[in-house]
């Protein structure tokens, strides 16, 4: 079991790995507690669930809307919950969204729990207290910075995970490598078969440090003024490819990734044998990079992007594996950096 604290300003949250997601009772206040899910997750774990009124919500990305927020709040009501309640959320990282942002503007603000149980939740959604819902396909366009009281983290959980959504999580667990940590890079390439396999030490262990570096990065930098940028690594390519592929959020991003490393090593930053090598882990993991999408379709999606942060790009580039650095782009440079990159 470990157990990593995300301390902000004026919060602080406590993240388990590997403690068993039934104990998260010892969590939790005795009463007005209310516990959302999606039908996945009560399909596979309900059985187990602690006895506190449920609400059930679709699975899936498109039910993370204003919509289901006035949905949930109005059951809550109903079910008397309070001021004084508790939300324990149990799902991936739709249901952690959902739940984060009702409960901070439930009543004005009510306490949160998450048990985290996708990988791409327990690596990155969960951890670090951003909680955002969508506005047609504009994601996570309205949301708040607001940390749980607790993430449980069980990699068991995981053994119920279809691949695609194993894998996509994978993708960014790979990302904290290679912006952060060229030893995590390392004991991924090394450790491929018992990644594949779920094995849950392994997994503990790879989970533990990825959120050890997220941890540091927010508890420094909650609202991303500064080295949280760096989790953007392969998100401003990333982003185009999920919107126009449908590719899943892991997957786009792996390409968003290759994109980003070929643009550092375009731009004399990172050498060519570390853009190879990135290369050859995401192909060993068989992170496809078959999207089919012109230069001036992502040239409009990342202007689009661009609205958010007020003109300019902080575009994350590779110096190492292990090592990654914010450059200021105009949409310009960016494009034709990612033309030369493409021959
Ligand atoms: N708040 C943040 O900082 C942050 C960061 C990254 C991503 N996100 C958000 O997270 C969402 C993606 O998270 P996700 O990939 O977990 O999506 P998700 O919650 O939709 O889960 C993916 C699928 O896996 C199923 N599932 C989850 N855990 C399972 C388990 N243990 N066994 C079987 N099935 C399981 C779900 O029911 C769903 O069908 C996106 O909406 C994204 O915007 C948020």
């Amino acid at each position: 079991l470990t157990t990593i604290s995300v301390k902000t300003g004026t919060q602080s949250s406590i993240i388990t790995i590997g403690e068993s997601w039934t104990d998260a009772v010892k969590h939790l206040p005795g009463k007005e507690v209310v516990i959302i899910t999606d039908e996945n997750i009560y399909r596979l774990y309900n059985n187990d669930f602690p006895d506190f009124p449920i609400i059930k919500i679709a699975a899936g990305e498109s039910g993370k809307n204003l919509k289901i927020i006035e949905e949930i709040a109005g059951k809550m009501l109903d079910t008397g919950i309070g001021r004084g309640g508790f939300i324990l959320a149990i799902g991936g990282g739709v249901v952690c969204d959902i739940a984060g942002f009702l409960a901070s503007v439930y009543m004005r603000g009510i306490r949160f729990g998450f048990i985290s149980t996708s990988l791409l939740s327990q690596v990155d959604a969960s951890i670090g207290g951003k909680n955002a819902v969508n506005i047609g396909i504009a994601k996570n366009m309205i949301g708040t910075f607001n940390q749980p009281d607790f993430v449980i983290c069980d990699p068991s959980m995981l053994h119920t995970l279809p691949d695609d959504e194993y894998l996509s999580g994978l993708a960014e667990l790979i990302k904290m490598g290679l912006i952060l940590d060229k030893n995590l890079v390392g004991d991924i390439e090394e450790n491929y078969s018992g990644i594949l396999s779920r094995d849950m030490v392994l997994m503990e262990s790879l989970i533990s440090r990825s959120v050890n570096l997220k941890a540091a990065i927010v508890s420094g930098d909650e609202k991303e003024t500064g080295r949280r940028i760096l989790l953007n690594f392969g998100h401003t390519f990333g982003h185009p490819i999920e919107t126009l592929s449908m590719k899943k959020h892991g997957f786009a991003v792996a390409s968003g990734m290759r994109i980003a490393a070929a643009i550092s090593t375009r731009s004399g930053l990172l050498q060519p044998e570390d853009n190879e090598r990135l290369a050859n882990l995401l192909d060993r993991f068989n992170f496809t990079n078959d999207y089919q999408i012109s230069s001036q379709k992502f040239e409009e999606l990342i202007a689009m992007d661009k609205k958010k942060t007020g003109g300019k790009i902080n575009f994350v580039v590779l110096e190492s594996l292990g090592k990654a650095a914010v450059r200021e782009f105009t949409l310009n440079e960016l494009m034709e950096a990612y033309k030369s990159t493409v021959v």
